[in-house]
């Protein structure tokens, strides 16, 4: 099999054939000419359409799965799988320190009827809640606080109570980490983010190992319409070419600035899980092989934060990561995340590392000076 990179720039696109483009351009349907019985995919456009079929083929492969569903945004994919595989009476188990909106689904749940415990991802503490779950939910690393949980482990723990294991794997992509080869049932991703890089579209994904998880997950989205934009899933294929290139220039550009602010009095607490030395990082390097593009780390105070983050010049304040342009935001301005008030979630671009490097160095000198 061809390595992960090649895979990348071919992964679902046709077979060569004379006078047809690389990779067809996307297909806007609404409906589609459909004479008597329906017999192929293509009758309306809320329940299939060509530009998804190919850019799902191409997240399958990568995800190494029996099938991907896409889906309108990353909350589409979260929601849709938990909504389509929680019923009342069963036991959801989610990490405490997620992604917040998850969370907030969870919260649905429970008002619905289903049993939802949580613990936080560092050293596996979701471990023991998993008596008698119907699904568990890992998020590693977890986003904002890069803690890493054995997934491995935790998938055979899983399986052993007859649950369910699904991975939201936006943060590391399916070129960072392939829950589905650690005993994971389901990668959920958010493709808003490094899957497609560019800071332009929203998208999500969920790959699956069993076919039949897919059949539920793609009846969900058929039957509630959480589904993507051709033009977004054409731009999302045509956005996995470069994945591994711009995963391997984030992911030295992200442990140059980890390394750095490391070295830094200012900063404490920096957090990246590729940076040797790192809380996460012997475990990280054991199912990770690139480690994404985040580096957090706490300033002072919240003053301190929004001088530093103002006095970037080429790193804008926004929200978000994956994307080829650097940006960073204080995340205590958002409700939801247990931090400290001067932490700072920091996604690296693309840039040329040591211009990067020296906004930051300039930056901290006009906030802390
Ligand atoms: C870990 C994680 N999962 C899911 C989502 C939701 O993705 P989207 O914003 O594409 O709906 C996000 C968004 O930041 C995220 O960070």
């Amino acid at each position: 099999m061809p390595s992960e990179g090649t895979r990348a720039v071919h992964a679902g696109l046709p077979p060569a054939h004379p006078d047809r483009p690389f990779l067809d351009g996307p297909v806007f349907a609404g409906t589609y000419h459909q004479i008597g019985d329906p017999t192929g995919p293509y009758a309306y456009g809320r329940y299939a359409n060509p530009t998804w079929a190919a850019l799902e083929s191409a997240v399958a492969e990568l995800e190494g799965a029996a099938d991907a569903v896409v889906f309108a945004s990353g909350m589409a994919a979260v929601s849709g799988t938990l909504l389509a595989l929680a019923e009342p009476g069963h036991i959801v188990v989610l990490p405490s320190d997620g992604y917040p909106a998850t969370r907030t689904v969870g919260a649905h749940l429970a008002a619905r009827g289903v049993t939802v415990r949580s613990a936080p991802t560092a050293g596996d503490a979701q471990a023991a809640e998993l008596a008698g779950a119907d699904l568990l939910w890992l998020e590693t690393p977890s986003n904002p606080g890069l803690d890493v949980c054995d997934i491995a482990r935790l998938a055979g723990l899983a399986r052993a109570e007859g649950a369910l294991v699904a991975v939201d794997n936006s943060l590391a992509t399916p070129l960072g980490q392939q829950p589905l080869a650690l005993g994971a049932d389901i990668s959920v991703a958010s493709g808003t983010k490094a899957l497609t890089g560019h800071s332009d579209i929203l998208l999500g994904y969920v790959a699956c190992a069993d076919q039949a998880v897919a059949d539920r997950i793609r009846g969900w989205r058929t039957l509630t319409g959480g589904i993507p934009g051709p033009m977004e899933a054409w731009l999302a294929h045509r956005s996995l070419a470069t994945l591994h290139l711009r995963l391997d220039r984030q992911a030295a550009n992200a442990l140059a600035l980890a390394e750095l602010l490391t070295a830094r009095p200012e900063a404490a607490d920096v957090r990246h899980p590729g940076r040797p030395g790192d809380a996460a990082h012997e475990l990280a390097s054991r199912q990770m092989r690139r480690f994404g593009c985040i580096v957090s780390f706490t300033l002072a105070d919240t003053a301190t934060a929004e001088r530093f983050l103002d006095a970037l010049e080429l790193v804008a304040e926004a929200t978000s990561f994956g994307g080829v342009h650097s940006i960073a935001e204080r995340r205590g301005r958002w409700p939801g995340d247990d931090v400290p008030p001067g932490f700072v979630r920091f996604s690296v671009g693309c840039e040329d590392t040591e211009d990067l490097l020296a906004d930051v160095v300039d930056a901290l000198g006009k906030a802390c000076g």
